[in-house]
């Protein structure tokens, strides 16, 4: 057989994904952590897209010759898993305030700076003055990094225009960014980010419902539909009027709940069938349950935590009601990571989460958190031949190398797009 897209052969090891044998996601005599597929000595068959085969490098070679392929790579020693997927972020936005950096490691916090008109609405003004272009530019910029760091399905949300005009010209900016950029960007609408300067919360939740929506909407140009579920900002009420007005006109909930104070988001995503709910730094076990039982994926976002010097989230209640607990970085300016590798790395170190569930939570847990469900984050037969070469001889270096980037390689739907 020939002609396929690429072979990646002789690799010391490939993650597959989760080891499907195990249903309850847990291993006796292991460290407790879900256990994964990991096939040694493997090579990894892309075609049309998707991968084909994956397996002990012989009996794939055999089938698959490497020099018959439009792209073959030698992987020894190193080891091969999924293209990263980042589930959230905030990555399209102009202005720098890396002024509030230091205000907030003299004690200043966050709720404060927003409070005062900084923060959120900071970067509010200075993306309202940015031209298309500049915005365009600067997203380009962000996602060549987190391609450089293994990312290969990156979620970007709206939610600095606070305006019909402006967060149509943001979502614009992601639509063209997924055109032109190798990484696949999906668009979340977040015109309830934060209630504009001047404006009384209620009446801006009347514009993004009765505005915004029915634009986005119009325009075709957003998957989901987030809001800021927190105390002085969106109520439970009025993120639910927003949630089921974007439900209404196609798009997917997602919520920013339990991040500051508990505030009921994380039922709220439960009710509302929301695709994630994200932050749970102040959830509660029921708020576990709630969700697992709903299907409504944690997304935990410990770069956020590490930024603001404030408590982790507890992944173990999400782990033992039994749902599938996913990272993301939360890029934006208030959290300035592009890395899923740093993610990993202190979903480890600061939330107690083992090497192979931080290495799912950047991977088949942040698609499933995106409603992907066609093996996106694996590299199954079937799934997308999304990939990354480490630089690294296995999993592990993830996580463990904190100084950098362990990427060598990356394909995106089998074609070489790092190298
Ligand atoms: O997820 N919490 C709300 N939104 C962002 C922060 C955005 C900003 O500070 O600009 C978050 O952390
Ligand atoms: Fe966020």
């Amino acid at each position: 057989m020939s002609g396929v897209d690429a072979v990646v052969y002789d690799a010391r090891e490939v993650v597959v994904g989760p080891d499907e044998a195990e249903s309850d996601g847990t291993r006796e005599g292991s460290d407790g952590g879900s256990a994964l597929d990991v096939r040694e000595r493997a090579a990894v068959v892309v075609d049309d897209g998707r991968v084909v085969r994956v397996g002990d490098t012989d009996a794939v070679t055999r089938e698959y010759p490497p020099e018959n392929a439009d792209r073959s790579i030698d992987a020894a020693g190193q080891a091969v898993v999924p293209g990263f997927v980042d589930p959230h972020t905030h990555a399209v936005f102009a202005g720098d305030r890396s002024d509030e950096f230091a205000a907030k490691l003299r004690g200043k916090p966050y709720q404060e700076i927003l409070a005062e008109g900084g923060g959120i609405l900071r970067t509010v003004r200075s993306t309202r003055e940015a031209s298309d272009e500049t915005l365009l530019a600067n997203l380009l910029g962000h996602l060549d990094a987190m391609l450089d760091h293994g990312s290969t399905t990156v979620e970007v949300k709206s939610g600095y225009g606070l305006d019909t005009d402006t967060e149509l010209r943001l979502l614009d900016a992601v639509r063209r960014a997924d055109e032109r950029h190798p990484v696949d960007v999906v668009p979340t609408f977040m015109g309830a980010h934060a209630v504009p300067e001047g404006q009384d919360g209620d009446d801006y939740v009347d514009r993004v419902v009765e505005d915004q929506i029915p634009a986005v909407a119009d325009q075709g140009v957003a998957e989901f539909c987030d809001v800021f579920c927190e105390e002085d900002v969106f109520s439970v009420e009025q993120s639910r009027r927003v949630l089921e007005a974007g439900r209404a006109a196609g798009m997917t909930p997602k919520v920013h709940a339990e991040e500051f104070t508990h505030l009921g988001g994380a039922g709220l995503a439960a009710d509302v069938d929301a695709a994630s709910a994200d932050h749970l730094l102040h959830a509660s076990a029921e708020d576990a349950r709630a969700l697992a039982e709903s299907d409504v994926v944690p997304v935990l976002l410990p770069g956020t935590a590490f930024g603001l010097g404030a408590d982790y989230a507890d992944p173990q209640p999400f782990r033992e009601a039994g749902a599938p607990v996913a990272l993301a970085t939360d890029f934006n300016p208030n959290c300035f990571s592009r890395s899923q590798g740093f993610t990993a790395t202190l979903a480890c170190v600061e939330m107690g989460m083992t090497p192979a569930d931080a290495l799912l939570g950047v991977t088949r847990n942040a698609a499933l958190s995106l409603s992907r469900d066609d093996g996106s984050g694996t590299l199954r037969e079937g799934a997308p031949g999304d990939l990354v070469v480490l630089d690294a001889p296995s999993h592990v270096h993830v996580p463990y190398r904190f100084d950098g980037s362990p990427v060598d390689t990356v394909l995106k739907d089998g074609v070489v797009v790092r190298d």
